[in-house]
């Protein structure tokens, strides 16, 4: 399927909210998707469909509602950080996808930059710092393609997942085949 064929307009024949609740059981990781924004003013929200898309050379994908505060400033901008968060994230994840709560969502945490100026939440299980490759346009959203200038992180704290609608954690089951 080309680029210019996702982009057209079907006729769906599944329903909204079908998707959603068909959706809803797969397990994802929580991400922050950060852009420096104007005037010094960082800009975030919170993601669960962000992707690796290959290691030749480093790149993500994000999807972000057209809707979204920062999308204007995101695609002007050019560049965008992807934080991954663990358990301990939780307020920080609620606060970040909370739209009547947008001025104090960078008021609680400790931030660095790395390549791009994007800020990089310091206790992230991972961050990785992408310029935008390339934009496609699919529905409400944009797929976003990052290229992956810089990294941080690595360390391997729980995760937090996002699962029918509800944050919870991981287990590790190796020990429990029989
Ligand atoms: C668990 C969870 C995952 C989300 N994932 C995405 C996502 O991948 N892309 C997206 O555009 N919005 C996603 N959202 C919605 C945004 O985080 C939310 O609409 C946020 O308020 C947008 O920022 P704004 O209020 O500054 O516009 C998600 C929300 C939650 C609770």
């Amino acid at each position: 399927m080309t680029t210019s064929e996702l982009t057209k307009t079907e006729d769906f024949s599944l329903s909204a909210e079908l998707f959603r609740d068909a959706m809803r059981n797969l397990a994802s990781g929580v991400s922050l998707i950060t852009i420096p924004g104007v005037n010094g003013e960082p800009q975030g929200m919170l993601a669960t469909a962000v992707s690796s898309v290959t290691a030749a050379p480093p790149t993500v994908l994000i999807c972000v509602q057209r809707t979204a505060t920062m999308y204007d400033a995101l695609i002007a901008g050019g560049s965008f950080c992807v934080n991954f968060l663990g358990q301990h994230h939780l307020d920080l994840a609620k606060r970040f996808s909370d739209p009547t709560n947008r001025q104090s969502r960078f008021q609680f945490d400790n931030w660095l930059t790395l390549h791009t100026g994007a800020p990089v939440l310091e206790d992230a299980l991972s961050s990785l710092d992408c310029s935008v490759l390339k934009v496609v346009e699919v529905g409400s959203h944009d797929v976003i393609f990052g290229q992956v200038l810089a990294a941080r992180g690595g360390g391997c704290e729980p995760p937090l997942v996002y699962f029918n609608r509800n944050y919870g954690g991981f287990a590790d089951i190796r020990d429990q085949a029989a």
